[in-house]
């Protein structure tokens, strides 16, 4: 079973007489704390599966599984706790509050969930610090850069480590540079956490940051590849107690080789 299972989901929207077919029978598999993109031109059907993916669009037909749970046959409710508890939103605007400053932006959700005042502030200081924003706790959304408050944005749909992140053109309003420096945080963050990341863009550049590259066209699946340009991470030193482990586990299976 993998983490997440979409099987032959379709979506075909109406418009008077006009049929519009945005998804056509997409089935792909993603794999627990895998960062995988989903790369199409404008209009191949991208939102429409990010948005099916979160359950805030009804599939037309098809299913999508996430952590065993079926999402496309839950009710409104069901699917607004699954969320809460599950998912993490990255927006292309930010869609920070404006009236809000940085670390009750990234409290939110902590908010929703009825975390004390003062621990979800602590925790978002914490997260703003991690994105690199100790110098911006209180600013709001207008008195910061794109960049800074994207970076805001990561922290706040990361506070609660859900274990699916989505991300719909999250460099979409930024600068060359700025969009390296928001990728990397966002990639590290949910690599850090082993968190699961659907990062929906338009663009090769930001592909490159993905373990894998799913290309849609025309709401098809084009094609399904690993992202050979993604730097492995280093090998871990083991500690002394992990090397004694691995030295009686290799020493068992030579035994029992032997035996055979
Ligand atoms: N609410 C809607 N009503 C009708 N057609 C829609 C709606 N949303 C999206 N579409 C159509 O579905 C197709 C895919 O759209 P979308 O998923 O937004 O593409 P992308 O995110 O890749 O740019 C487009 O042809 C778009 O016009
Ligand atoms: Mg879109």
């Amino acid at each position: 079973m993998s983490f997440i299972e979409v099987d032959k989901l379709r979506k075909v929207y109406r418009l008077g007489n006009e049929k519009v077919v945005a998804l056509d029978s997409i089935s792909l598999n993603i794999e627990k704390g895998e960062i995988c993109c989903i790369l199409g031109t404008s209009g191949s059907g991208k939102s429409t599966f990010l948005n099916m993916l979160a359950g805030l669009e009804k599939a037309t037909k098809g299913t999508v599984k996430i952590a065993g749970k079926n999402i496309t046959a839950m009710t409104e409710k069901q699917l607004a706790e699954f969320r809460q508890s599950n998912t993490g939103f990255i927006f292309q605007s930010y869609n920070l509050l404006p009236s809000m400053d940085a670390v009750e932006n990234v409290a939110m959700p902590l908010m929703f969930k009825g975390v004390k005042p003062a621990i979800r502030n602590r925790k978002a200081e914490k997260m703003l610090k991690a994105v690199g924003l100790s110098e911006r706790m209180h600013h709001r959304p207008t008195q910061m850069s794109g960049g800074q408050q994207q970076r805001v944005g990561i922290a706040r749909a990361l506070i609660s480590k859900p274990p699916v992140v989505f991300a719909d053109e999250p460099t979409g309003n930024l600068d060359t540079k700025t969009t390296a420096e928001v990728m990397e945080i966002v990639v590290k963050m949910c690599r850090k956490h082993n968190l699961t990341l659907i990062l929906v863009t338009h663009d090769n550049d930001i592909a490159k940051y993905a373990d894998r590259i799913v290309h849609i066209v025309d709401g098809k699946i084009e094609s399904d590849y690993p992202n050979v340009s993604v730097v492995p991470p280093e090998p871990k030193e083991l500690s002394d107690t992990e090397k004694i482990l691995k030295n009686l586990e290799d020493t068992a299976k030579e035994n029992e080789n032997e035996s055979n």
